[in-house]
């Protein structure tokens, strides 16, 4: 399988790099990194890697402003496309077909191609600008995957909220990284009154 990660400068690049981290370990993934202008500067300021070290986990990896990248052109065949954090001006341009950087110009690749596309859009509030983009997006079949955190599984710390969405993410992808302990299986025995009432 064939992934492009795009990590644009919304908050959270943790998320991408995570991701890319337990894809490396996946067999048969081969992931094609971008990271924005701005991602640089949320991995610098957010996080303890160093840009070369976040391009080093990816199997390829490419300038945002280099727009004949094989990834920019429908003829060379990728799977999907995950851009994780989504900032409201990438999932904008994207919306809008602008394919004004090699984020949304791969982007706008894969929706012709009709391939499929999860954008983890962050910000909050949302306005409806945020919010129309976001509609007319999945109803094209995108996947809008804000980083909601779950506390069904107990999370002990943020490292694992972060996996949690991580692997809820590549579920979508048909990649099963979620361990067995924190999936969702009913209510537990000490629960069960109130799952009966
Ligand atoms: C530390 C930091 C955090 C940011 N967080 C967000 C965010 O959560 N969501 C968002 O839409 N923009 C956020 N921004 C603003 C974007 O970086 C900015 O809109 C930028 O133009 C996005 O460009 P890009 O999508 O090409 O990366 C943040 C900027 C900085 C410096």
């Amino acid at each position: 399988m064939k992934l492009i990660i795009g990590i644009s400068g919304a908050t959270g690049a943790i998320f991408g790099i995570r991701l890319l981290e337990v894809l490396n370990q996946v067999e048969d993934v081969e992931t094609h990194l971008v990271l924005s202008k701005w991602a640089v500067t949320t991995i610098v300021e957010e996080t303890e890697y160093s840009v070369d070290e976040v391009k080093s986990i990816a199997d390829y990896s490419y300038s945002p402003s280099d727009l004949g990248a094989a990834i920019s052109s429908g003829s060379f065949n990728i799977d999907g496309m995950i851009v994780a954090p989504c900032s409201m001006k990438s999932l904008a341009s994207i919306s809008l077909g602008l394919a004004d950087n090699l984020i949304t110009r791969a982007a706008d690749v894969i929706l012709k191609e009709r391939k499929q596309l999860l954008l983890m859009t962050r910000e909050t509030p949302l306005n409806a600008i945020h919010l129309e983009h976001m509609l007319k997006l999945s109803q094209m079949g995108v996947s809008i995957f804000p980083p909601m955190p779950a506390f069904y599984n107990h999370p002990l710390d943020l490292n694992e909220m972060i996996d949690h969405i991580v692997f809820r993410l590549l579920s979508q992808f048909n990649i099963h990284q979620l361990p067995e302990d924190k999936i969702w299986t009913g209510f537990k025995k000490r629960n069960l009154k109130r799952a009966i009432t």
